[in-house]
């Protein structure tokens, strides 16, 4: 049904719709009603309101179903300590808009300059309340689709017109189909580990978060993630001490630049653990522990026994009986693998190694090792397969994320993360609202036969184009390694594709509806250096040009292609490399200010590099020096020719112009292939030389 331009699509629709509703759909008293979308949007949190905005905006036929009364539902629960970790920096010095969204991790994407996250909250961490109202305000500012309280609780494929659709039910039976299906459902499903014991531990989406609950008792908390922190950091002025355990080791934020690690602003117990205040982090298996209690006895027999009197007293929910022990499993007997029994001394590992750190008993053990997507609403047809990475709690997708075996059925947000977990940022809003962006353009090429959107340059306008977006996109910059502008080399002129997901380069002629030119491609991403280094250590950045390479900050990085990598290439490519090996390479330094404007060490490298894949002279240069090289040159520069022997770009210079035209230099090279090849933009050829005249360098013998 697709494939058709979408006024036609619309008619074809028509039929459909008028024989499958047979009564009002938001007539609930109607059991079975049933209605086709092109498409549907399941679940109203960030990543869905996204794609809702991009779908109201093109007038697509779409509805964005939620099972909860308002949007963003996770967040009226979670983080349950109430406090957003996704920076919102208001003041940045700057005016520019897309510069300004570098540094606000909570707003969504849209054309309204004042929908901005910053109208409902101006703390640099809000609250999470906060979150639910700005989406509220989206939906209702931007007149979004949702249809509240639907809970879809299936999802089969079916056929429609021998393409893929989905058909959801929802608690009524009323059904809904949709010739393409967006699961932005977010992660929802408590990870949890099965051991002997296990449910005698709370879960981080059930536990008390007043920290006066905690008073004076010795927490284990399961995780070194965000929740796990957040959890130890609320109560540690309460707890007796708090170890938090798990096989790895904690991963810094600010070590590693993956945002999903631990942030500064959780980490206190960081210091009461390196500080000896009886708080402490521990690694080991997950899998061969076992959680067993024990009434009394042992080497703390009366202290415990106090507080277990007190604690019955205070009968706290989920605990009570006895003292929580970490032990192994092979510890256990068979009797005491059922916990129910009690475990004897003999059953514990302080029994066998006496400086086992674990030893102590706990009052609570809290399970916060985060969440997984919830694959039970798929029936067998439509289910998505387990992702390699994230630990397989997420749908796999492919690089343009459709789901791995589901074709037209979408995951966003969230879920979508196993492209790029532990990686970048999109697992979290300030990331994906760009890669929703990049599925909608995947989805407007696919389904409407509108290319990706693209701004045609002339090759001399180039390096200023790539130095505006190097110091202000947005999406390169947040979703660093994943998006990146892609520039098709068409001699004279380029076509400048913002923010395609890189990974599916190969496919960029399908997923993008432009060819790729024979002179190449240029592909723009913003990445960290490879190589691990002391953070905050001396020589931690690199300050000299020429080894640019070496930069370890977010940094700038060309690859050029001569032709399209293939899969092959890109299943190939080096480690923690985002694309495949190049034809050429180019790192712009880092800098300390993100501010690559720089003559000498930023533009003026740059500028040489792509000289050297373009093979011509990309100097801007001023007409009089175009005159004398129009006197002495078989060829002039780049430059030139578009600019000033065309009469374009230059103001207040007819004499010069009249100075070529008399010394019977023009009409030659009218004449000349090089003025054939570039015919087709002068009206592109704006203002170029202002931006970067200060990189010039007029040195006539060195070309
Ligand atoms: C209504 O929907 C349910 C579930 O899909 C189905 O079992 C039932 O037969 C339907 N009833 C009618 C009258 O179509
Ligand atoms: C997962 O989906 C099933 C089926 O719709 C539903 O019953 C269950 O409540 C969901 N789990 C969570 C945690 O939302
Ligand atoms: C759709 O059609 C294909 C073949 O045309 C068939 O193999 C498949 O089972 C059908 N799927 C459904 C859900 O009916
Ligand atoms: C575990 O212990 C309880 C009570 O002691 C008993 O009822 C139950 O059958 C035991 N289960 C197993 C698997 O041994
Ligand atoms: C302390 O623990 C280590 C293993 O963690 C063990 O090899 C060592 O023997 C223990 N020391 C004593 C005195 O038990
Ligand atoms: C990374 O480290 C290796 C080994 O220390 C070194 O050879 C290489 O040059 C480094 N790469 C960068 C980009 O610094």
């Amino acid at each position: 049904m697709f494939h058709v331009p979408s006024d036609e699509m619309d008619l074809l629709l028509l039929p459909l719709l008028f024989t499958l509703i047979s009564c009002h759909p938001d007539n609930q008293l109607c059991p079975n009603s049933s209605h086709h979308l092109d498409y549907c949007i399941l679940g109203a949190g960030p990543a869905g309101l996204q794609m809702g905005y991009f779908l109201e905006k093109n007038g697509r036929d779409y509805i964005i179903l939620e099972r909860n009364s308002g949007p963003g539902s996770f967040f009226n629960l979670y983080p349950r300590h109430r406090k957003l970790i996704s920076i919102n920096k208001i003041y940045t010095g700057r005016r520019n808009r897309e510069f300004n969204l570098r540094h606000d991790w909570n707003s969504l994407l849209s054309d309204r300059p004042d929908l901005l996250f910053q109208r409902i909250s101006r703390q640099l961490y809000p609250e999470a309340d906060a979150f639910p109202h700005y989406l509220s305000m989206y939906v209702k500012e931007l007149g979004l689709k949702v249809r509240y309280g639907v809970d879809i609780g299936k999802i089969q494929a079916t056929n429609l017109s021998s393409k893929r659709g989905y058909i959801l039910t929802d608690q009524y039976g009323s059904m809904y189909t949709c010739s393409v299906l967006l699961i932005s459902t977010g992660l929802w499903v408590p990870q949890q580990v099965n051991f002997v014991g296990s449910d005698l531990v709370e879960g981080y989406e059930s536990i008390p978060v007043d920290p006066e609950e905690y008073r004076d008792q010795a927490v284990l908390i399961l995780g070194k993630g965000n929740s796990a922190f957040e959890t130890a950091q609320s109560i540690m002025g309460r707890a007796s001490r708090v170890h938090l355990y798990s096989p790895s080791p904690v991963r810094l934020a600010w070590q590693t630049h993956y945002v999903g690690d631990l942030r500064a602003v959780n980490n206190e117990l960081l210091d009461t653990y390196q500080l000896k205040s009886l708080d402490g982090l521990v690694e080991g298996s997950l899998e061969d522990i076992a959680i067993v209690r024990r009434g009394g006895g042992g080497e703390e027999e009366g202290r415990k026994a106090k507080r277990h009197r007190r604690k019955r007293s205070e009968a706290k929910q989920g605990v009570g009986r006895g003292q929580l022990y970490l032990t192994l499993t092979e510890l256990l007997d068979v009797s005491s693998r059922n916990h129910s029994a009690e475990a004897k001394a003999e059953n514990l590992p302080g029994y066998h190694s006496d400086n086992f750190s674990l030893r102590q008993p706990y009052d609570r053990v809290i399970r916060c090792l985060g969440f997984r997507f919830n694959f039970s609403i798929f029936d067998g047809s439509a289910r998505p397969v387990h992702s390699k990475g994230a630990r397989g709690r997420l749908p796999a997708v492919t690089a343009w994320y459709e789901g791995q075996g589901t074709p037209n059925m979408f995951v966003l947000g969230t879920a979508a993360h196993s492209r790029d977990y532990r990686m970048s940022a999109g697992g979290f809003v300030h990331g994906f609202r760009y890669t929703v962006r990049a599925v909608h353009r995947v989805l407007e090429q696919r389904y409407h036969g509108n290319a990706w959107p693209s701004t045609k340059l002339s090759t001399s306008q180039l390096l200023s184009w790539l130095l505006r977006r190097v110091n202000e996109a947005s999406g390169p910059y947040q979703m660093f390694g994943v998006l990146g502008d892609v520039v098709l080399l068409h001699g004279s002129y380029c076509e400048y594709l913002e923010e395609f997901p890189v990974q599916a380069l190969p496919q960029l002629p399908a997923l993008s509806g432009h060819r790729v030119p024979a002179k190449g491609l240029l592909v723009l991403v913003l990445q960290y250096g490879l190589n691990r280094t002391d953070t905050l250590g001396p020589g931690r950045a690199e300050s000299e040009w020429t080894r640019a390479w070496r930069s370890s900050f977010l940094h700038p990085v060309l690859y050029y292609y001569d032709t399209l990598p293939s899969e092959r290439d890109m299943r190939l490519r080096p480690a923690g490399w985002p694309l495949p090996r190049p034809r050429a390479v180019h790192h712009v330094i880092e800098d300390f200010l993100t501010e690559w404007d720089q003559p000498i060490s930023h533009s003026q490298p740059l500028r040489r590099f792509l000289e050297h894949c373009f093979q011509t002279d990309l100097r801007a240069f001023y007409a009089e020096s175009c005159f004398r090289f129009s006197l002495t040159r078989q060829k002039p520069p780049l430059f030139c020719r578009q600019g000033y022997l065309k009469k374009q770009g230059i103001v207040g210079n007819r004499q010069l112009w009249q100075h070529a035209r008399d010394a019977g230099l023009m009409p030659d090279l009218q004449d000349s292939e090089v003025f054939r090849e570039s015919t087709q933009l002068p009206q592109y050829f704006a203002h170029t030389g202002a931006a970067v005249t200060s990189a010039m360098n007029l040195d006539f013998d060195g070309l």
